[in-house]
């Protein structure tokens, strides 16, 4: 350890820190400093006043990448600053969330997942289309509820499974339609892939205690681990829109099917030309409807990618509030056929 007798001050400026966890991570490893006699964590943005005889080159090693709450959270040192009053020298750090194109996504999923354990609600933002259901989601498979709107997917892919078929989940959650799915193939092998850790962990777990032995799932957000004309059936159930790189998937998706094999994407669509504001608006993006788009824009990319035939199945019509503006939305299934 580095310390000189001298008591230092530093200000730790964190940037806006938004998630709550966190802040209270940054004071614990504040807390944890050896030789630190004052410590002044801000609640909300995790700005932090240090006073410390550590020296600079101590704190700043600490604080080179500091891991926040989770493993999505990570938070690195920008800058280092001098700044001085006449009186003292304060050392100012600039900080700031560290964030992969999925952060946001891995945060509201990983606090829906908690809140499923928690309470009823597991929507992951205001706007979640889960908050529109009124499926009783812990007594319908309480192993593994379920996150979307289409809870019932599975029932309506039975008609299409053999046993012997390879199948993918993307976007597989907390394995609702896999584990439902995976006895039905055996011996084939089912694979669910998901961007959130905390997802991936909660549907092996709940694998393990079923017993089911041919379903693996992988962390991951696109498919490119899986070997092309390997699968028989992909779905992806509420997925579809919170996806970053549609058309990309898409082509990832026919290139792993086999001929005349198919995918099956439930989700919801608008013809509405959503205003900007709703688009990038964060609890829109988790819940889905922020990527909504029309059904021939799907069928467009679908042929695009190479499908040869689109069927669609609208499931409901309803409407979302926004600023006093009415938005319809439909839920619907689309089978693209290779
Ligand atoms: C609304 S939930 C649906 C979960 C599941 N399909 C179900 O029916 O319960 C959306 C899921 O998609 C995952 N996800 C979002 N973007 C992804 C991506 N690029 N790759 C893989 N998974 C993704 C989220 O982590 C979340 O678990």
């Amino acid at each position: 350890m580095s310390e000189n007798n001298l008591l230092n001050q530093f200000l730790l400026d964190f940037n806006g820190v938004s998630c709550p966890g966190c802040v209270k991570s940054i004071e614990k490893t504040l807390a944890d400093l050896p030789a630190t006699t004052a410590i002044k964590v801000s609640p909300t943005t995790g700005n932090s006043l240090v006073k410390t005889s550590l020296n600079i080159d101590y704190v700043e090693k600490k604080l080179k990448k500091f891991q926040g709450c989770c493993e999505n959270c990570i938070i690195t040192l920008q800058s280092i600053k001098n700044v001085n009053d006449g009186n003292t020298t304060q050392t100012n750090l600039f900080l700031a969330e560290e964030m992969d194109d999925y952060h946001l996504i891995k945060m509201q999923y990983a606090k829906a997942l908690k809140q499923l354990s928690q309470s009823d609600d597991v929507a992951c933002s205001e706007y979640c289309v889960c908050k529109t259901t009124t499926v009783d989601r812990k007594k319908e498979f309480p192993q593994a509820p379920s996150l979307a709107v289409i809870h019932d997917l599975t029932t309506r892919i039975n008609k299409y499974l053999r046993q012997g078929m390879n199948v993918l989940d993307f976007g597989c959650g907390t394995g609702h339609d896999a584990l439902q799915i995976a006895p039905i193939i055996e011996p084939g092998n089912m694979i669910g892939i998901d961007v959130t850790p905390e997802m991936i962990a909660f549907a092996t777990h709940a694998a393990q205690k079923l017993g089911i032995e041919n379903v693996e799932f992988k962390i991951g957000a696109d498919l490119s681990n899986i070997p092309k004309n390997a699968l028989d059936v992909v779905y992806l159930n509420n997925v579809f829109n919170i996806l970053n790189e549609k058309q990309q998937i898409l082509q990832q998706i026919f290139e792993r099917l086999n001929k005349n094999d198919f995918c099956i994407i439930a989700d919801e669509f608008t013809d509405e030309n959503l205003p900007n504001e709703l688009k990038a608006d964060p609890s829109f993006q988790c819940g889905g409807l922020a990527g909504a788009e029309s059904l021939s824009v799907l069928e467009m990319a679908a042929k695009k990618a190479g499908f040869r035939k689109v069927d669609i199945e609208i499931v409901r019509h309803y409407t979302v509030e926004y600023r006093s503006q009415n938005l319809g939305f439909q839920t619907a299934i689309v089978m693209l056929w290779k």
